[in-house]
């Protein structure tokens, strides 16, 4: 079965790393992950998403992931990444999911804190564990001002009162990560991860993972950051070989010739992402 996720991001925050949270869109994404983790003997957690799970089909994805985990000898969690609602976090417990995000940072925070209350207090007896948003993690291609900016990072004293009256176990916090693909070189702000960590003092989690410089992802580690989410360097480096491959062969058809390698270049890439996160050789 799958591991459950919280105590892998305590023993980061104490040994000084984050685990991976990888996320999946296909079964050769499922396939890549785990092999990447088996050899670099690490933790990793599968991250899917309400896209992934509408393409690829709940009900395909879990088996998948659970033959996956069947197989592993490292632990390998599934987690929900970005629910948007309850019906999702739901479905996810039906599916036998280990953990869920529950992702209401766009309400007004009384409503964040409402919804994110109501999802832990579902969860926790079912030994299932959340994780919850505050700020709101942006798209790279959203056009935002500098005040604008300012106004989707987490506030310190608001993660302080989300994590009390929530109890969630761990926190998306915006510090100035997004999601896709970066057109600049992304600014984090490392004081506010520090306050947020000092007022929160649960795993924090680092969204928008692809594309931020090494040592901007070391640092936030070492600042309280016990998972990173990656998936557009995947899908990246996945579809530039697959794209490769059948611009260099026009009369190619065999989709296993182009989908093999787009899941050793995964591969290659997950196992770049362990070792950034110092995950590798916990297990
Ligand atoms: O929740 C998923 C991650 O935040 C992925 O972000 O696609 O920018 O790596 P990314
Ligand atoms: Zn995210």
């Amino acid at each position: 079965g799958f591991g459950s996720f919280n105590s892998w991001l305590h023993d980061g925050l104490n040994k000084g790393y984050a685990v991976a949270q990888i996320n999946i869109n296909n079964l050769e994404f499922v396939q890549a992950i785990i092999e990447a983790a088996e050899e670099e003997k690490a933790p990793v957690i599968l991250g899917a998403s309400e896209g992934a799970l509408k393409y690829m089909g709940i009900d395909y994805a879990v088996a998948i992931c659970r033959t996956a985990a069947e197989r592993a000898t490292v632990p390998v969690m599934l987690h929900l990444d970005h629910g948007p609602n309850l019906e999702w976090v739901l479905k996810a417990i039906r599916y036998g999911f280990s953990s869920v995000m529950i992702d209401a940072s766009h309400l007004p925070l009384e409503d964040n804190i409402a919804l994110t209350k109501k999802v832990v207090d579902l969860c926790h007896p079912l030994g299932i564990e959340v994780e919850a948003e505050l700020g709101r993690i942006t798209g790279t291609d959203d056009d935002l001002t500098v005040d604008e900016r300012l106004a989707t990072l987490c506030r310190p004293d608001d993660a302080m009162r989300f994590v009390e009256e929530t109890h969630v176990d761990a926190l998306a916090a915006a510090i100035g990560s997004a999601h896709g693909h970066y057109h600049g070189t992304p600014q984090l702000d490392f004081e506010r991860l520090a306050a947020i960590r000092e007022a929160t003092q649960i795993p924090l989690v680092l969204h928008g993972g692809s594309g931020i410089p090494d040592e901007d992802v070391k640092k936030a580690i070492s600042l309280g950051i016990a998972k990173m989410n990656i998936n557009t360097d995947n899908q990246e480096v996945f579809t530039k070989k697959v794209r490769q491959i059948l611009a260099s062969n026009e009369t190619l058809y065999d989709p296993r010739k182009y989908l093999g390698p787009g899941r050793d270049a995964i591969k290659e890439m997950v196992k770049s992402k362990l070792r950034l996160t110092g995950s590798v050789n916990r297990v």
